[in-house]
């Protein structure tokens, strides 16, 4: 059993996905997490010191050591679904739940956290309104290939359950 939560930065993946596995007993993984203890860098210093594009193999790496755990849940880097082939590889594992959450909750969100987050760094809310629109219009065509989508992140979690029905397909 592995389920992938999928969606843009501040949608809510890590609460949701802690939540969902406590209620279906698996082990949480936060994905950018596991990729820190991995390189034993912070996600803003593998950007800082090798790139963007550094980042995307160590997180393609990072996905598909975590193919192959199981009972899992994994809340994914708001990206990981868009590079590589890696929505594939995650509907070939497991469940990928797609959290669609409106731009301008995200933009609000993103302006409250604490959490460090390379790609908006320094922007203005106005910069980063911008910059979710246009990345969300590259984006949403991985997004949309997850085989579940919800729209806000405290669902119930019996919801969820009823959704992706998984009694009834233990293999994935
Ligand atoms: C990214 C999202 C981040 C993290 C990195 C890049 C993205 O994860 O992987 O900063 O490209 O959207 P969260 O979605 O958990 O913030």
């Amino acid at each position: 059993m592995r389920i992938y939560l999928i969606g843009y930065m501040g949608c809510g993946k890590s609460t949701l996905g802690r939540r969902l596995s406590e209620h279906l007993n698996l082990q949480f993984i936060d994905m950018d997490h596991y990729i820190e203890m991995r390189n034993h860098r912070t996600i803003p210093q593998i950007f800082a010191e090798e790139g963007e594009a550094e980042f995307r193999n160590k997180e393609r790496k990072a996905l598909e050591e975590l193919s192959e755990f199981t009972d899992i849940v994994v809340a994914t880097g708001g990206g990981a679904p868009c590079f590589f082939d890696n929505i594939d590889l995650m509907n070939r594992s497991g469940k990928t739940i797609y959290i669609n959450i409106d731009p301008a909750i995200l933009a609000d969100r993103l302006l409250n956290s604490k959490i460090e987050r390379p790609l908006i760094k320094g922007k203005s809310k106005d910069e980063l309104v911008a910059f979710i629109d246009e990345t969300l219009k590259k984006r949403n065509h991985f997004y949309k290939q997850a085989k579940f989508e919800i729209t806000q992140p405290d669902i119930d979690l019996s919801e969820i359950e009823k959704l992706i029905s998984w009694k009834s397909n233990p293999m994935q």
